[in-house]
């Protein structure tokens, strides 16, 4: 088996977009701009957003974090969204998710306007991916097709397995695998909480995907020798003989199952860095005007 290194691939198109946002800067262009919205004391959030925000400074964009309370309310929370979506100086922005739990995050993520949704998870966004029109694809599903390019892993006829039915990953990466494109042309199967037979759809998988948010879920016995292995997965787990206590580790049982694939993304290094890559790639598309230009919907 291989690792697939997705943390050298992000920073590799890291350094290729610093080139593109330098040339625009050079030219007299600001640089392009992000906001991170994030609600609440949730520690792994907090994490997240602080690394979007590290990403956007070596690539040369400007970046800020609107942190609210935890007890903001879903009227606040859509105001200042409102604010965001006519501030000219930002050309995206996101809602670090989950979000408190007496927020509706589906209710207020429809308020972001449709042309700074850099997490592509606007209810028009999803409809324009899945149609295969120009969009802002959901970070995580677009990293991990780009590492299914980068390292030539053929996709077409092949047998696709996705465990987990989130709307931020598993949902939009079936379509994603699905379509008529250079990295999909699969055959798709998306498990989820209420499935049947889960160990053997996963062992039939050609690619197989984790998304499941349980540590080491996926075992050796649910893998097909020669299969690529993609996990998502983002755990901690109590660690006594480390200085911090804790370790982390991804939905597949890393150790288990590496020597029985042919491909597989390591936690950390894998999938998480190549999210946050995509986010970027959002964001320039976002100062660019490359999916909405001044109509709405132009197809
Ligand atoms: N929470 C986990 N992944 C994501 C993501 O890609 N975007 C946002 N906004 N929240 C998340």
């Amino acid at each position: 088996m291989a690792d697939i290194d997705g943390k050298s691939l992000a920073l590799q198109m890291q350094e290729q977009l610093a080139r593109e946002i330098q040339s625009a800067v050079a030219a007299g262009m600001r640089p392009p701009h992000l906001v991170a919205v994030l609600v609440g004391d949730n520690p792994a959030s907090k994490t997240y957003v602080r690394n979007k925000m590290l990403a956007c400074k070596r690539v040369g964009m400007t970046s800020k974090i609107l942190a609210l309370p935890e007890e903001t309310t879903e009227e606040e929370l859509i105001e200042h969204i409102n604010v965001l979506n006519t501030d000219a100086s930002v050309d995206g922005f996101i809602v670090q998710l989950p979000l408190p739990r007496h927020i509706n995050s589906t209710k207020v993520l429809v308020h972001i306007a449709a042309e700074k949704d850099v997490d592509g998870f606007h209810p028009l966004n999803i409809g324009r991916m899945t149609l295969g029109l120009p969009s802002y694809t959901p970070a995580t599903p677009w990293g991990i097709t780009q590492m299914l390019l980068h390292y030539d892993i053929p996709t077409e006829g092949k047998q696709c397995v996705i465990l987990g039915r989130s709307n931020i990953v598993g949902r939009p990466l079936s379509i994603l695998l699905s379509q008529n494109a250079p990295y999909g042309n699969a055959t798709v199967t998306v498990l989820h909480s209420r499935s049947r037979n889960v160990q053997r759809h996963c062992r039939e998988a050609d690619i197989l995907i984790a998304a499941i948010g349980k540590p080491q879920f996926v075992g050796a016995d649910m893998v097909k020798e020669g299969a690529v292995v993609i996990d998502v997965g983002i755990n901690k787990i109590p660690a006594p003989d480390t200085p911090k206590g804790y370790r982390i580790v991804g939905d597949v049982d890393y150790e288990s199952v590496k020597d029985k694939c042919a491909w597989i993304t390591p936690v950390p290094g894998g999938v998480g860095p190549m999210t946050v890559t995509g986010l970027l790639y959002n964001t320039w598309k976002a100062y660019r005007r490359e999916v909405y230009h001044s109509v709405p919907v132009e197809v």
